[in-house]
Parts: C-alpha cells; sequence; structure tokens
C-alpha cells in the first residue's frame, strides 16, 4: 500500500470536509494544501510488551461508509446494483444521482417526532466494528476520502489488530443523538466497548472521535454512559477537530445542499440536507457566538440566537421541532465533567467560514441557494476556532494545538500520529510475567 497515495488523499479529504459542514467551496484550497503535512510514512515506533488499549473510531459527518436495503428495485438500479450507497464509488453515484437523492432523505414522523428512513431505502451503517466502515471499501480507492488510514496503517504497524483491540464505529451520520439512541446505536458501542476490554484482560478503551464524531463521543460519555461504566471501560477520550462550540455556518446545508467536496452542484443533496437532524447538531451555540451575524439575506442578519427563526425562515418546520431538544442537549455536552482523560487535539491558523450573506431579498426554502458572500476568520479550515477551543471546557489532561494543521490533516500528520500512539501506550497494561506471578 503506497503512503503517498494514501497522504494525498487524506489531503483532499480535509478539503473534502470543509462542506460537510459549510456546504461552501472550501475557502482556500492552496492554503489548505500547503499547510498539510508533506506525505511521508508514519516513524516506526514500538509499544513496550504490554496489552494495548482497544481503541475505537468515530469518524465525522459523511466519514462512514453506510449500506442500503432498497425497496424497490427501479432504485436498486439506480444505485448500480450496490448495496452500499455512501460511499463506495461516489463518482459513478453521481453521474446519476437519482441513487442518493432517494436513498439519503429521511422522513419525519409526526407521532414519535423523530426522523427515521423514507420507505425507499432502510439505511444502516456498514461493517461495524470493522474498518471499512470508517476507513472505505476499498480502503485505496481514490474516489473515496479514507481520512483514517493513515492512523489505521501506523496503529497495524503497532500491532493493532481489526477485531481485537481496533475497531470502527461508523454511524448513519444523517441522524441526531436522540435518534441515534433510538436505533441502538449507542448501545452497540457500549457492549463492543465492554466485550472488547474483556477481550484485553480489561484493560480500559480509547475512544478516538473526529469532527462530528467528537460530538457523538461526548454524548456518549458524558450523557449516554454512567460514571460507573466509564470508570470501568474507558481510559481516555481523543478529541480530533472538537466543535464543541457549533459551526458558524452549519445551517449553510439546509439553504445550498451540500457537495461534500465533490465536483457536483451542492444542490445535489438539498433536499436531502434537509431532512438531516444531525445537521442542528452543528448549530453555532449563542454563549459562544454572541451577536455576531453568521447568515444574512437582504432583510435579516442572523446571528447564532436566531437560528430557529432561520429554520422558521427555510420553511424547516420539522427542523424547527426538533431545534430546541438537540440545542438543550448540544448546550449542556461540556457542562459536566466526563470522568475519563481527554486529550484535544486540533489545527490553527487555517482561513475558516465565519458568516455568509445571501443576496436575495428573503430567505423561503423553495429553492436551494448558491453563492453565499463568506467572511472568514480563524480556525481549522472547518471548525472556528471558539468552537475548537470549547473543548477546553472538557477539562483535558492535554490540548495539543498544531498552527498550520487543517480539520482533516490532524489525523494523517506524522507527528501527531507519533503522539497519538504515546497516549495509548500510557494506558496499556503491562504484561505480568509468570516470574512476578510466580
Ligand atoms: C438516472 O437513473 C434513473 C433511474 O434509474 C433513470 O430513470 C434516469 O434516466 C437516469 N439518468 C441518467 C442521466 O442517466
Ligand atoms: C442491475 O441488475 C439488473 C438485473 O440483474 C441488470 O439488468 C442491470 O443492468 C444492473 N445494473 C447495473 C448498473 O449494474
Ligand atoms: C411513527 O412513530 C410511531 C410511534 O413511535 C410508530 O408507532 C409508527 O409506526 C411510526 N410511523 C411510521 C410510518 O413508521
Ligand atoms: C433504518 O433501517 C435500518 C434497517 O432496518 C435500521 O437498522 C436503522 O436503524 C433505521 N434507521 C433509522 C434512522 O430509523
Ligand atoms: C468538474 O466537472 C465539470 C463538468 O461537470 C468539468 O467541466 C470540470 O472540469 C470538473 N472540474 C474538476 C476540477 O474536475
Ligand atoms: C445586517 O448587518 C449589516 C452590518 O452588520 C448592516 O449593514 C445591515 O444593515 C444589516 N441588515 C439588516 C437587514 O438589518
Ligand atoms: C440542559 O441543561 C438545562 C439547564 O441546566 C436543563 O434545563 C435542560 O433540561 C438540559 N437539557 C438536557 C437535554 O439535558
Ligand atoms: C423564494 O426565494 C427565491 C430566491 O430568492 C426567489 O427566486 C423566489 O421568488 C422566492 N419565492 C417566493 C414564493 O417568494
Ligand atoms: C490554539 O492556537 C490558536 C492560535 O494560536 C489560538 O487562537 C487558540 O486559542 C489555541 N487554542 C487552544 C485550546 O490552545
Ligand atoms: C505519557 O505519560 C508520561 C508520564 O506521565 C508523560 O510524560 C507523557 O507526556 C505522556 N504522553 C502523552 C502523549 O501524553
Ligand atoms: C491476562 O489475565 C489473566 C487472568 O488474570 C492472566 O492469567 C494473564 O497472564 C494475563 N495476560 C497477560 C498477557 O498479562
Amino acid at each position: 500500500m503506497a503512503p503517498a497515495r494514501a497522504m494525498s488523499s487524506g489531503i483532499k479529504f480535509s478539503a473534502v470536509l470543509i462542506s460537510f459542514i459549510t456546504a461552501a467551496p472550501a475557502p482556500s484550497p492552496s492554503t489548505a494544501s500547503k499547510a498539510a503535512p508533506t506525505p511521508a510514512p508514519p516513524a516506526a515506533l514500538t509499544l513496550p510488551q504490554s496489552i494495548r488499549p482497544p481503541v475505537f473510531l468515530l469518524p465525522g459527518s459523511g466519514s462512514s461508509t453506510l449500506d442500503a436495503a432498497f425497496t424497490t428495485p427501479t432504485l436498486q438500479r439506480s444505485c448500480g446494483n450496490t448495496s452500499t450507497v455512501w460511499i463506495q464509488d461516489i463518482s459513478n453515484l453521481l453521474s446519476n444521482a437519482t441513487c442518493i437523492q432517494q436513498a439519503l432523505p429521511l422522513t419525519f414522523n409526526a407521532t414519535s417526532n423523530l426522523w427515521q428512513n423514507n420507505t425507499n431505502a432502510l439505511i444502516s451503517p456498514h461493517d461495524f466494528g470493522g474498518l471499512t466502515g470508517v476507513v472505505g471499501i476499498p480502503v485505496d480507492n481514490p474516489n473515496i476520502h479514507p481520512i483514517w488510514l493513515a492512523m489505521v496503517q501506523m496503529l497495524q504497524g503497532q500491532g493493532y489488530t481489526v477485531g481485537r483491540n481496533l475497531f470502527g464505529a461508523p454511524y448513519d451520520w444523517r441522524v441526531s443523538f436522540y435518534t441515534l439512541s433510538r436505533i441502538g446505536w449507542f448501545a452497540q458501542l457500549q457492549k463492543s466497548i465492554e466485550t472488547a476490554v474483556k477481550a484485553n484482560n480489561n484493560t480500559k478503551a480509547v475512544i478516538a472521535g473526529h469532527s462530528l464524531g467528537t460530538l457523538v463521543s461526548t454524548y456518549f460519555l458524558g450523557t449516554y454512559t454512567t460514571a460507573a461504566w466509564r470508570e470501568d471501560n474507558i481510559a481516555a477520550y481523543v478529541s480530533f477537530s472538537g466543535l464543541y462550540g457549533g459551526a458558524a455556518t452549519a445551517f449553510s446545508q439546509f439553504i445550498e445542499g451540500s457537495s461534500f467536496g465533490f465536483n457536483v452542484s451542492s444542490a445535489t443533496l438539498w433536499s436531502s440536507a434537509r431532512t438531516w437532524g444531525s445537521l442542528t447538531q452543528r448549530a453555532p451555540i449563542p454563549e459562544i457566538w454572541g451577536n455576531r451575524v453568521l447568515i444574512s439575506s437582504r432583510s435579516k442578519n442572523y446571528t447564532a440566537g436566531d437560528m430557529r427563526q432561520l429554520l422558521n425562515d427555510l420553511n424547516l418546520p420539522q427542523q424547527v421541532a426538533t431545534y430546541d431538544r438537540i440545542r438543550s442537549s448540544i448546550f449542556n455536552l461540556t457542562d459536566s465533567p466526563l470522568y475519563v482523560d481527554v486529550y484535544c487535539i486540533m489545527g490553527n491558523s487555517i482561513p475558516t467560514q465565519t458568516g455568509l450573506a445571501y443576496d436575495v431579498p428573503a430567505f423561503n426554502g423553495s429553492v436551494p441557494l448558491s453563492g453565499g458572500q463568506a467572511t472568514y476568520g480563524s480556525g481549522d479550515g472547518v471548525v472556528n476556532q471558539i468552537s475548537l477551543d470549547e473543548c477546553l471546557s472538557l477539562e483535558p489532561v492535554k490540548v495539543l494545538n498544531y498552527t498550520g494543521q487543517d480539520h482533516g490533516s490532524v489525523l494523517g500528520n506524522p507527528d501527531i500520529l507519533k503522539t497519538f500512539v504515546g497516549i495509548l501506550q500510557n494506558y496499556s497494561t503491562p504484561i505480568q510475567s509468570s516470574a512476578v506471578r510466580g
């Protein structure tokens, strides 16, 4: 496997991730590429003889592979007869977008007040526990974006083995924490962690979350599980590029749709994105953003406190219905200590969208818009610095803040990977020699 190829895919993915949150094109791809590390194989590091902590990888939005069971043969055919709707050979899928346009929207159940699968396709994460759900199928396909590949290769080089002490935790990134909870995903994660901890001589697990995966991890640790369970099962949580204060222009996906960084119109996924409950989880938090104008039309300026109004104006009554609940769970995410060691790893000094101004009289949600005029501030190219810095409220044992690293490159940079190995080493259980036990 050529590391150079892997790294260049990783760099490409950092640009892709920009649109996961902002929908708009990368602010300055040349800056992002320049900032990315020079491709180099991770330095060989050897963990001492010990039982390594099992590692669980929680990817960001769009980075989990999704399978679909189609209910109509027509849609099955549009999807190239594959069961993988996201993300296998995305260039093929996008050449006829019918597949993802019909498979990916959620429908709102007004009785349960929750989003659920639409009737065309039942979607579930691919290969939970394995790696193809987070790295992709196959791992070296340049049309997918193996953002975790460098880390996975490094861990495997350290003797980490899939299914024994290395696990992917892909999830349906379209849905909110509530839905993940209701469909049993957190229960599945919890069970897998327990099993892995037992199988590794009660060596507690390390959770590594990236981007949206940091919010999912924090919800799992701070809200879903009990302190007693974490005490027994979790050694540390490593946060990569966390967006604990939301993203300034997160709701632009409701306005424009998203190209996910591919060479297609953002409008391709506009009607789908309008149904994704996970997007409101990235709402900018008013306490952090204050009165800054984040989104505007000619007739209205929207601050973080106006996001509910923005959803109303965009004609998204169902997102409004779930917004308050999701918002309070996000606001509370960093409120209480997690009682596990937290490491905050982030980039900085990459231009990052802080505002989008649309030259339309008013929003009405009837058509996808494009061409919002962006303003930029500091951050990792996707997540604003103010939001990355909120990781401090998790009371981390260590902050690793890398100037010039961007949202995606923090997962591939050789120095950062070395540090990650150091973290794992610190949570390993020494192997008991029979002499000692003698
Ligand atoms: C896309 O797929 C749909 C459904 O199979 C089909 O009806 C349509 O003609 C295709 N469009 C193109 C441009 O191939
Ligand atoms: C999907 O399978 C059907 C029936 O087996 C076949 O007719 C069709 O050509 C296949 N389509 C693709 C894109 O492979
Ligand atoms: C909507 O949710 C209710 C309550 O959970 C459930 O009984 C019902 O089957 C759901 N409707 C559909 C169409 O799935
Ligand atoms: C969609 O359907 C799949 C397959 O039945 C199921 O595993 C998943 O939980 C459903 N997702 C949602 C959001 O209801
Ligand atoms: C993007 O796609 C268009 C056609 O849809 C093509 O003309 C253009 O060259 C592509 N750009 C890149 C960078 O691939
Ligand atoms: C929005 O804010 C800008 C500057 O902050 C101001 O010039 C403009 O008048 C405001 N627009 C509205 C509709 O309030
Ligand atoms: C969040 O915290 C507020 C104030 O402490 C509380 O009223 C609210 O119920 C909490 N929300 C959730 C979802 O826990
Ligand atoms: C909705 O907004 C679009 C974009 O500004 C505009 O073209 C359209 O006329 C508006 N529709 C209504 C019903 O106001
Ligand atoms: C990271 O570095 C940037 C640039 O110096 C700074 O603005 C930011 O506050 C730092 N964040 C943390 C958590 O150290
Ligand atoms: C591992 O632990 C040692 C000793 O406490 C400490 O000096 C080192 O910084 C730790 N490594 C990491 C990557 O946190
Ligand atoms: C794992 O635990 C068992 C039982 O406590 C012990 O016999 C064994 O030596 C341990 N293995 C290692 C590699 O430490």
